[in-house]
């Protein structure tokens, strides 16, 4: 399974866009894509008390379930002041420093303007590496303006698919036997 994880609650949000046709991409190898929406179904602050022993059912107990059962991720962010989003930040501090090892992750971050979305990208690969995953070369950062046919379209659906193609090159890990 291959975890898309979105970090917007906006309505018409473009990172959602984008990561949908992420996943798109990525389920064409047979893979399943779950797309994970923080703001519907974990916008819950974590726990600090609940960290080192998350009760069953429980937000954190959901999301490393989650983080433990996927091949690859993908974060999507919208730039928030230079950044990326509170919301997925959130969700990445309920998980352990060794959530994402052994796994590719992909990085998306849609702005406002031309500028902020690859610094949020940037931002989001020490964030991986903090949780042990293995940050894409290619992101894909991104604007509405991108989503509009024609040739801005056309590069971002190249983005796209550099992006797919490296996620689904990784090698894939051995069974979980735990
Ligand atoms: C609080 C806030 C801060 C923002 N800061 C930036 C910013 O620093 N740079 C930028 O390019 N866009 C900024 N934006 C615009 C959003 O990044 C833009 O609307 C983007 O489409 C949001 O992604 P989403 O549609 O997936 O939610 C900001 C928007 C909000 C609400």
């Amino acid at each position: 399974m291959i975890l898309g994880i979105l970090g917007s609650a906006a309505k018409d949000s473009v990172s959602r866009e984008i990561l949908l046709r992420a996943g798109e991409r990525l389920t064409r190898g047979g893979s399943r894509f779950r797309l994970v929406d923080l703001a519907v179904e974990f916008p819950e602050a974590h726990r600090l008390e609940e960290y080192d022993e998350p009760p069953p059912g429980s937000q954190t107990a959901q999301l490393r379930a989650l983080a433990a059962r996927c091949e690859a991720a993908v974060l999507a962010t919208p730039v928030y002041h230079g950044s990326y989003s509170a919301l997925l930040k959130n969700a990445l501090d309920h998980l352990t420093g060794d959530a994402l090892a052994g796994r590719p992750v992909g990085l998306i971050a849609a702005g406002g303007g031309p500028r902020g979305a690859g610094t949020a990208c940037d931002q989001l690969r020490t964030v991986v590496r903090a949780l042990g995953g293995w940050a894409a070369p290619t992101h894909v950062a991104t604007t509405a303006a991108d989503l509009v046919s024609g040739p801005a379209l056309d590069f971002l659906d190249a983005r796209l698919d550099a992006l797919a193609a490296e996620l689904l090159s990784f090698p894939a890990r051995a069974p979980d036997s735990s």
